[in-house]
């Protein structure tokens, strides 16, 4: 029996006043993703033959943010008559009129709901017959949510909180809001369904009556993970379904094998990946499609976007994003890796040094106080401490190419655009402004001049020139005791 279903409608039309946001609340971020990618996410794990949303409240802002990842999704508007009963039948409206099988109802703000408790439901459905199932979870307080009654015929209402009796209210089987259904059974039911209730909305949960009576069998599957139905209204529940979801994240981390010494201070978005053996250190953020190969030690206290981390690297209070880290390469503490660096295996971006699309070979290192921007550095070279790549006029942006096994020293500038041939060497201080040839020593600093008594002479009286007496004294008389 198959458990794909035939269509699953998001509904994600909602305000989401409670929000408080200029961003629609679908679009709200949870895990690195938008709270309506989980629900497409897990929508899209059960094959269906059709996905739709519906949406309405800045319907162009939430299609545009979502194209990309799920181009099989078909967008339904709808239209100005209120209620989830109303988003169902405008989805509907998308998918072909002889559609035949299951069609499941879910949400576009539950993100913690998993395409496995989909398909549960999808197999639970079909094997019972039923023409509706209703997820449904056991609650110690189940405030605010729609009761589930039963009888011998399975599930007999679903009784709102506003007005349930004080016996139903002690129930605490509550609606998730996720349905299976048998799709002609979802049609005819809700083309019967009104508006004459308080709200004047077209609400699904009207269809249980009528499925019903139509001889229809509504049953339930209960889940005991609650955290899977529950939706975001507001961004304390956002803060606490994120912190949920980030534990489980790191639960499946550390059960494959990653050390994660401070699960409190971790967080790891749903599209990052890790291998065995990686370890993660206090205050950690990895996000988006970062990836770390096995071995590799990160942190403590770093922050990385889309970043590579080869096997057996080591980043140590390292802010980064778009960047490529060799096998076996050392970074930080203190770094900032913007995008385009790339730095090959072995090789050292070290402490106070900001990189942006830079190439630096293998074994070769950047250990300390320094800009590199727009270069190449072949392997086994050193930079000195405190260099600078210019690689900025004021109007134009221009490259640094340097060779392999090169030797520069310290506060030197590279004003771009220059070349540095292999094996060459430069003196502290250098300013790079021509070519040095493969194997040349630059230099190009002044004679230094020493202007003997300076200090005594003017800025007589301050803490320098006592200083410069106290070692003049002190000089003539370790000259007399010598003699
Ligand atoms: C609903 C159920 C309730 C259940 C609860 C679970 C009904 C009448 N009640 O109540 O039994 O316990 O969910 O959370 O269905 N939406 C649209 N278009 C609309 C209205 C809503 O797309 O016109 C979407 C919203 O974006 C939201 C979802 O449907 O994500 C739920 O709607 P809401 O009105 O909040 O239902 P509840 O009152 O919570
Ligand atoms: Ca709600």
């Amino acid at each position: 029996m198959t458990t794909q279903p035939a269509a699953v409608i998001v509904l994600a039309a909602g305000e989401g006043t409670r929000m408080k946001s200029a961003t629609p609340k679908v679009l709200h971020p949870l895990g690195g993703r938008p709270l309506v990618g989980h629900a497409l996410r897990a929508a899209q794990s059960t094959g269906p033959g059709h996905l739709v949303l519906v949406l309405r409240h800045q319907a162009e802002r939430v299609r545009a943010a979502l194209t990309t990842d799920f181009p099989e999704a078909r967008v339904a508007l709808q239209d100005e008559v209120p209620g989830t009963g109303r988003a169902v039948q405008c989805g509907l409206d998308a998918l072909p009129d002889d559609l035949t099988g299951t069609v499941l109802v879910t949400y576009g703000d539950v993100p913690l709901l998993s395409g496995e408790t989909l398909e549960r439901l999808t197999r639970v459905h079909t094997e019972g017959a039923n023409a509706m199932t209703v997820l449904t979870a056991l609650l110690d307080d189940p405030t605010g949510y729609g009761r589930v009654l039963r009888d011998e015929n399975g599930v007999s209402a679903i009784v709102e909180q506003k007005d349930a009796t004080e016996d139903q209210r002690a129930v605490r089987e509550v609606n998730s809001g996720v349905y299976a259904f048998e799709v002609t059974a979802l049609r005819t039911a809700l083309a019967g369904v009104g508006r004459d209730n308080a709200a004047g909305e077209v609400y699904l949960t009207d269809v249980l009556a009528l499925i019903r009576s139509a001889g229809g069998r509504v049953e339930a599957l209960a889940l005991e993970d609650e955290w899977e139905i529950r939706g975001v209204n507001d961004r304390v529940q956002l803060a606490d379904l994120a912190a949920e979801a980030n534990r489980r994240t790191l639960r499946h981390w550390m059960l494959a094998g990653v050390t994660i010494v401070d699960p409190s201070t971790t967080w790891i978005d749903a599209d990052v990946t890790l291998e065995p053996d990686v370890t993660i250190r206090p205050g950690v953020q990895l996000h988006g499609s970062t990836r770390v190969a096995t071995g590799a030690v990160v942190g403590p206290d770093c922050t990385l976007t889309d970043v590579e981390v080869g096997a057996d690297a080591v980043l140590e209070r390292t802010h980064g994003s778009s960047a490529v880290i060799g096998a076996g390469a050392q970074v930080g503490p203190f770094a900032y890796l913007r995008p385009g660096t790339r730095l090959g295996a072995d090789g050292k971006i070290g402490t106070f040094v900001e990189t942006k699309n830079a190439t630096i070979g293998r074994g070769s290192k950047v250990p300390h106080l320094s800009y590199v921007g727009d270069a190449t550095i072949g392997e086994h070279s050193n930079i000195g401490a405190a260099s600078v790549f210019v690689n900025y006029d004021g109007v134009r942006k221009a490259h640094t190419t340097i060779g392999d096994h090169v030797r520069m020293g310290s506060d030197n500038m590279y004003v771009a655009p220059v070349t540095v041939g292999d094996g060459a060497y430069s003196g502290a201080g250098t300013v790079i402004r021509k070519d040095v040839p493969a194997g040349a020593l630059a230099i190009n600093v002044a004679p230094q001049r020493n202007m003997e008594g300076w200090t005594l002479s003017r800025r007589p009286g301050t803490p320098a020139a006592e200083a410069a007496q106290r070692a003049n004294e002190q000089s003539s008389t370790d000259r007399e005791s010598q003699s």
